[in-house]
């Protein structure tokens, strides 16, 4: 349920390219900007961590002559230690790495704010939240994934809100500073309940790239309609 704190906190809207048109990415980023969308969302996939291959840092850093937002870019990929440089050095402005993807996941998230970048953390459906505590106080992002990481329109896990709730409740109490961000399946009828549960940051593809009218879909979702 959406309360008048839900109503005044301002929910930014990061649009994942990953379902957008291939064979023009930079008009993806245009209508991003155009719909007002706060982050470009781009998904990096390596086909081990996940079973899916998207692209590397040659596409974000192409991507980055078209566009001054934020590039919000999520690895989902095996080693992501070997990467971070080069995702960095590409234009990324927040680079979010999986749990589920290293032992020294500390070392790898000081890495990437010694580059000057903000550091993100991202757990799969079947990952408690609370495996998290040790880290929440050095991390800017928490990305909490509503789908099984991969592809894009897939149905939204509702129990992964609770982890939402876990979080925004955590983030009070000890006064965090990370951004609280959901991906995988969100769309105008669910948003709600998403924003509801505490979530700031709204990764959406398929339901912006898919939809008639993809700039006004970005409005509907930040109002939270
Ligand atoms: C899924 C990706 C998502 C994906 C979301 O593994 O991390 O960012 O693009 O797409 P939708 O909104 O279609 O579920
Ligand atoms: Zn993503």
């Amino acid at each position: 349920m959406m309360n008048v704190m839900d109503i005044l906190r301002k929910i930014l809207i990061a649009p994942s390219i990953l379902a957008a048109d291939y064979a023009h990415l930079a008009e993806a980023v245009r209508i991003i900007e155009r719909g007002k969308g706060d982050w470009v969302h781009l998904d990096i996939m390596d086909g081990k961590f996940v079973p899916n291959i998207t692209f590397g840092p040659k596409m974000v850093s192409t991507l980055r002559g078209y566009t001054k937002l934020p590039f919000d870019v999520h690895l989902m990929i095996t080693k992501p230690e070997n990467f971070i440089h080069k995702f960095a050095e590409a234009g990324s402005d927040i680079i979010t790495i999986h749990y589920e993807s290293s032992v020294h996941i500390h070392r790898h998230l000081n890495k990437i704010r010694e580059l000057g970048k903000k550091a993100g953390i991202s757990i799969v459906p079947s990952t408690p939240v609370t495996v998290l505590s040790e880290i929440l106080p050095i991390i800017d992002l928490v990305l909490i994934m509503t789908v099984n990481p991969g592809f894009g329109g897939q149905t939204l896990i509702e129990q992964t809100l609770n982890k939402v709730e876990f979080l925004t409740s955590i983030k009070q109490e000890k006064n965090y500073a990370f951004f609280i961000e959901v991906d995988g399946g969100i769309n105008r009828e669910n948003c709600k309940r998403v924003i509801g549960a505490g979530a700031e940051v709204l990764v959406v593809g398929s339901a912006i790239f898919e939809a008639a009218n993809p700039e006004e879909e970005i409005q509907l979702l930040k109002g939270g309609e």
